[in-house]
């Protein structure tokens, strides 16, 4: 059955921070293509996401910077919203999970579950920590894994050995808040009982088959994901609490519900359900079309790690609220690295995308060429900015923009903008027609199927067909001798770069809309529909006139460098890095930090930002190597009293034995400045 809407979620990402190419190129450049692809076809679509506000993260986020949780989110919420739209990711509603109307909806589902009995209602321990008064999430607890002995694994996993646990494996558990050892104390909670869903899940997730009806063609569905769905149910499905003792969040909204919440399981996919009837009320629309009608396809995007939240947990929530429809698929992919490493919020081994915004003003579609082209849609993929340079240099400039701008050039001038009509076809004409007649349909079928990159290298395959075109036919040398000829030779290219802002619509939707202009084609001609028309564009239409901009500026090695630069370094999205995690005070005390006077400084050699310090510690005397030759003189610092760490392994600096280290300030330029005692004081005194 051919289906008459389409439901497209991208995965709400949490207002706790900005986004990063990786989720771009993982989840939302996908799902736009996809929805903006369906649009051109006059699809009836609605593409929802927003932001998922709620989570222990980012209370904990709030503690640590002094604010309420509600300015961390209304902060980021703004941020990744206007980051969508600048990168022409075309949602039909970015809503949010904070609002009124997602609370309501969230609570009124629950409600319904717990009326019909959906729940089991479980009393069990739970880490608890007095100081902080708050239940114990998983991630904040460490304590040493029973399996390896490894000291800091986390409540629900050890990032040593591997194991999953559970707070209550761990041997001396300590809460991450506070220090402290944590005590159980019972708590009571819902629990969706999945395991009562075993049985239609695995029908449903490998035959696409519920009781005899089948919902969708499961070959459709990457083999990645019915491989992670299949192992998980595989390995026996559990009970999973679907509330957590927190205060930020959707109010549990039931008897005993106080001072507890959903948790994200049923707070974030309802998003989807809350947006589309925000959207629904903006727009005289009713919600329910999109979410119950069986003629409705849902598909949700994502990356690898929300597989099993919407394969497996999602549906079983889908199902049980009766009328809902099941995802048709659940195209979600693998990661992208950055520059040999995994993406690091905490390290800044990021790109991020409202960065990229700035440093590269209108090249979104620059943007979002590359990162479909190395998508990761069937295993983890990387971004790096050499081939960043490579792609838009050598793709995108020379040949997309090379064929475009050909194509504009000679119309003006041999035609003075008028498109020629043309005359007799050479079997070459014929063969060129014939590939452009059937590049939509590779194409969107490429889409179709989930197959971004492939989809996006046909595309191009056509730029490069018209390229090769002019390249052979050379009209330019002809124009004194054949006129005929070349009238042929120029409608032709002109019904290619049509064609152009067609089948790059959904990749390079701002490019395709500057070549429409130049073209001064109307939007209805970039409907996938008239795609494949050799007569896309009518003789005598008269194109823009002037000289054409170029689409796409070279990438130059100096902005590969600043951006190389850039990688890692600390964020400059605030004035002050930002607090890092907690430590306990065992972790501090470990440290001998204690006040010396330095007695000797010099310059070490061939460098301009190390002193050579020896430095008098009241126990020894030592050589300690600093950077701060640009903001200290040798002379100036003889005789000063700093804080030195004592007890850091030796390391050679520049050739020069270096032991421990002087503690500095820093403002936000970078200067550094001696952290000392503020009166005179006993040298070997400690610093605590
Ligand atoms: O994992 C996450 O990023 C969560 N914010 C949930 C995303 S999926 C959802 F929206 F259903
Ligand atoms: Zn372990």
């Amino acid at each position: 059955m051919e289906p008459k809407r389409h439901t497209i979620t991208a995965a709400l990402p949490y207002a706790n921070g900005p986004l990063h190419l990786g989720h771009m190129a993982g989840v939302y450049m996908p799902a736009d293509i996809y929805a903006r692809y369906l649009r051109s076809k006059m699809e009836d679509v609605l593409f929802v996401c927003g932001s998922d506000e709620h989570g222990a993260a980012i209370t904990l986020r709030a503690k640590k910077e002094g604010v309420s949780p509600q300015e961390i989110v209304d902060n980021y919420h703004d941020l990744n919203k206007k980051t969508f739209k600048d990168l022409g990711i075309s949602f039909d509603i970015y809503h949010r999970t904070s609002s009124d109307l997602h609370k309501e909806t969230a609570a009124e589902y629950f409600r319904k579950f717990d009326e019909a009995s959906f729940f089991t209602k479980k009393t069990t321990e739970q880490y608890y920590d007095e100081g902080q008064n708050v239940f114990l999430a998983d991630r904040y607890i460490t304590g040493t894994c029973p399996k390896c002995g490894h000291d800091a694994a986390y409540g629900d996993q050890c990032e040593s050995c591997g194991s999953t646990l559970s707070p209550l494996d761990l041997i001396n558990p300590i809460s991450t808040l506070s220090g402290d050892t944590p005590v159980l104390k019972t708590t009571s909670h819902w629990y969706l009982p999945m395991n009562k869903h075993e049985e239609w899940l695995k029908e449903w997730i490998q035959n696409g088959n519920i009781d005899g009806v089948q919902h969708h063609d499961p070959t459709e569905w990457k083999k990645q994901v019915i491989g992670q769905c299949m192992s998980w149910i595989d390995g026996g499905l559990t009970e999973r609490a679907m509330t957590r003792d927190l205060d930020w969040g959707v109010k549990v909204p039931v008897l005993g519900g106080d001072g507890k919440v959903l948790y994200v399981w049923f707070d974030a996919p309802i998003g989807y359900i809350s947006a589309t009837k925000q959207w629904a009320q903006d727009n005289g629309r009713n919600w329910e079309d999109y979410w119950k009608k069986t003629d409705t396809k849902l598909v949700h995007f994502l990356a690898k790690d929300n597989i099993v939240f919407h394969c497996i947990i999602f549906p079983i929530i889908l199902k049980q609220s009766g009328d809902h429809i099941l995802p048709n698929n659940v195209p979600a992919n693998e990661f992208l690295n950055l520059e040999g490493d995994k993406f690091s919020t905490s390290r800044n081994w990021a790109v991020w995308a409202h960065e990229y915004l700035q440093d590269f003003e209108n090249q979104q579609d620059i943007l979002r060429y590359v990162l479909i082209s190395i998508a990761p849609e069937s295993k983890d993929s990387e971004f790096t900015w050499k081939d960043f340079q490579a792609r838009n240099n050598n793709e995108l400039a020379d040949i997309f923009g090379n064929f475009v701008n050909r194509v504009l050039v000679l119309t003006n001038k041999y035609f003075d903008g008028a498109v020629p009509a043309r005359g007799e076809l050479t079997s070459f004409d014929q063969e060129v027609l014939h590939e452009l007649k059937g590049a939509p349909e590779r194409i969107g079928q490429a889409i179709e199927k989930y197959r971004f990159r492939d989809g996006l290298s046909e595309a191009m395959n056509l730029a490069r067909l018209g390229n090769k075109y002019l390249a052979e036919t050379e009209p330019w040398k002809l124009i004194k001798t054949d006129q005929d000829r070349v009238q042929t030779i120029i409608n032709i290219a002109v019904q290619i770069a049509g064609n152009l802002s067609i089948v790059f619509n959904p990749f390079l939707p701002f490019t395709t809309n500057r070549l429409a202009e130049l073209l001064a084609i109307q939007h209805e001609d970039q409907h996938w529909a008239r795609g494949g028309d050799d007569n896309l564009i009518q003789a005598g239409h008269r194109i823009k006139q002037g000289n054409p901009p170029v689409l796409f500026p070279k990438i130059t090695d100096e902005q590969v460098e600043q951006q190389l630069g850039r990688l890692g370094e600390k964020s400059t999205d605030s004035t002050f890095e930002p607090v890092k995690d907690q430590v306990v005070f065992g972790d501090f005390e470990k440290m001998d930090i204690r006040v010396g006077e330095i007695v000797e400084a010099e310059k070490v050699k061939k460098s301009d930002k190390l002193l050579k310090l020896t430095v008098n510690t009241g126990l020894d005397v030592r050589t300690v190597v600093s950077g701060i030759a640009e903001f200290y003189d040798p002379k100036e610092v003889i005789g000063k009293k700093v804080s030195v760490l004592m007890n850091l392994a030796p390391r050679k600096i520049r050739g020069v034995d270096s032991q421990g280290m002087i503690l500095m300030a820093e403002n936000e330029n970078g200067e550094l400045n001696f952290v000392s005692p503020s009166q005179e004081f006993q040298i070997g005194g400690s610093v605590r």
